[in-house]
C-alpha cells in the first residue's frame, strides 16, 4: 500500500481511535526465563478436576459455545447466593468494564474514578471520548464520600472504585462502600478483582442497591487469567440491558467449563490464598528491612516506595537485568514506586535476593539511580 493510500486509510479511523498510537510492529515480551511479577497473575497449577473440565470441554470444539453463558451464570448465581439474572458472565472481567462504558458513556460525558486506580479505564474512557475525572485518594486511602457526591463526580454518569485498588492495595471498609451507594444515585461501579485476598467483599449488598454493579475476576484468586473468566452482579434490569449489549459468544466453551469448574470446587484454592497471604507478610517484612515503604496490602501484590533518592524506573530496570518483572506507574504520580505480584515463595525468594544484590551494590558504590 502507497503512504497516500495508508493516509488516507488511516485518516478514516473515528477520532477518538486516532487518538491512540499504533503499537509498534515489535515489541519487546517478556523473557522466557524471567520471574514474571507485573501483571498480578497466580502461579500456582489449577486443581486437577478443574484441568480435567477443561480437556473435556475441548472434545466439543467444533461447537459454538452456549450463547448468553446460561449455565456459568447459572452456577455463579447458586454459588454467591444470587439469582441468574443477576449475573453477567465476560471474557474476563475487563470484557465487562469495556461494555459499561459502551453502555453509559456518549461523547462529552464524564466518569469519575478513584486515582490512583486501574489505569486501563482511562483508556477506555478516552475511547467513548468521555471526561476521566480522577478523584485523588488521601494519603491514608480513605473513601472521599463527600467529595464524590458533591464535588465534579456528581455529574459523572458512574463512579468506578476497585476494592481492594490496583495499584495501592488498600481496602475500603464495606460500610463505607454501603454508604456511599445510600447516598448517591449514580451507578457505582465496584470492582472486586482481588477480593478474595482481602478481610471482606460487597457482594451482600447487591440486593440493597440497585445503583451497585460489582464486578469480580477469575485471574486473579483462581490462577485462571488466560482463560479470560469475569463477572458482574446487580440489579437484573440492569445486568439484562448490559447482556443485550454483548458480542454473540463472548466467551468460549472451555472458560465455560474451566468457569463451573472453579466454582464447585472454590475450598480447593484455601491453601494457595493462604499461601500469598503468607508470602505478602514475609516480602513486606523483607521489603521494608531494604528501606523499602510498603503500603499495607489487602491484594496479591505490593506497592513499595523504594528508599529516598531512589525512583521506580531505575529499580524496575535494575531487576530485569536479573530477570525479574515488576511494574511501574510514573504517570500516576508514583515516581518512586515499583508494584510487586505476590507469588510462589520459589519466585518473591528470586525477587528478594534480586532486590538484596542490587541493595548492596548501591551501598558500595553510590551512583546516580533516580
Ligand atoms: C482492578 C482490576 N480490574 C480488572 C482487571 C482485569 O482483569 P481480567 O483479567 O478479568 O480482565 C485487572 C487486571 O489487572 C485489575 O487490576
Amino acid at each position: 500500500m502507497s503512504d497516500a493510500k495508508l493516509q488516507s486509510v488511516l485518516s478514516a479511523l473515528s477520532q477518538t481511535v486516532r487518538q491512540l498510537d499504533a503499537i509498534p510492529a515489535k515489541q519487546p515480551g517478556p523473557e522466557a526465563n524471567c520471574v514474571k511479577l507485573d501483571t498480578n497473575e497466580n502461579p500456582f497449577p489449577l486443581p486437577m478436576l478443574v484441568m480435567r473440565s477443561a480437556i473435556a470441554a475441548l472434545k466439543r470444539h467444533y461447537l459454538y459455545p452456549e450463547d448468553d453463558n446460561r449455565c456459568l451464570r447459572e452456577a455463579a448465581a447458586n454459588a454467591y447466593g444470587l439469582s441468574r439474572d443477576q449475573v453477567i458472565a465476560g471474557n474476563g472481567s475487563s470484557e465487562l468494564l469495556g461494555l459499561i462504558y459502551r453502555a453509559f458513556l456518549a461523547p462529552g460525558d464524564s466518569v469519575a474514578m478513584m486515582s490512583p486506580g486501574f489505569s486501563f479505564n482511562r483508556k477506555l474512557a478516552l475511547l467513548q471520548g468521555a471526561q476521566f475525572l480522577e478523584i485523588e485518594w488521601s494519603k491514608a486511602y480513605s473513601l472521599p464520600i463527600e467529595q464524590l457526591l458533591l464535588g465534579p463526580a456528581k455529574e459523572a454518569k458512574f463512579i468506578l472504585l476497585a476494592n481492594p485498588n490496583n495499584p495501592s492495595g488498600t481496602f475500603v471498609p464495606i460500610a463505607e462502600i454501603d454508604r456511599l451507594a445510600a447516598q448517591s444515585d449514580r451507578l457505582i461501579v465496584l470492582d472486586e478483582a482481588y477480593v478474595d485476598f482481602a478481610p471482606d467483599d460487597a457482594l451482600r449488598l447487591i440486593n440493597r442497591h440497585s445503583n451497585l454493579l460489582v464486578l469480580r475476576t477469575f485471574s486473579k484468586s483462581y490462577a485462571a487469567a488466560g482463560i479470560r473468566i469475569g463477572f458482574g452482579f446487580g440489579h437484573p434490569e440492569l445486568i439484562g440491558r448490559l447482556r443485550n449489549s454483548q458480542n454473540l459468544f463472548n466467551m468460549n466453551l472451555i472458560a465455560h467449563a474451566v468457569g463451573t469448574s472453579i466454582l464447585s470446587h472454590r475450598a480447593a484454592y484455601a491453601e494457595n490464598h493462604k499461601h500469598i497471604k503468607d508470602e505478602r507478610h514475609r516480602t513486606t517484612a523483607a521489603l521494608s528491612k531494604l528501606g523499602f515503604s510498603v503500603t499495607p496490602s489487602h491484594a496479591n501484590f505490593l506497592l513499595a516506595r523504594a528508599p529516598p533518592g531512589q525512583n521506580g524506573t531505575w529499580w524496575q530496570a535494575s531487576l530485569r537485568r536479573r530477570k525479574i518483572l515488576v511494574a511501574v506507574f510514573p504517570d500516576d504520580g508514583l515516581e518512586n514506586h515499583i508494584r510487586v505480584s505476590v507469588g510462589s515463595k520459589t519466585q518473591m525468594d528470586a525477587f528478594l535476593s534480586a532486590a538484596a544484590d542490587i541493595s548492596k551494590s548501591l551501598k558500595m558504590q553510590p551512583v546516580t539511580h533516580g
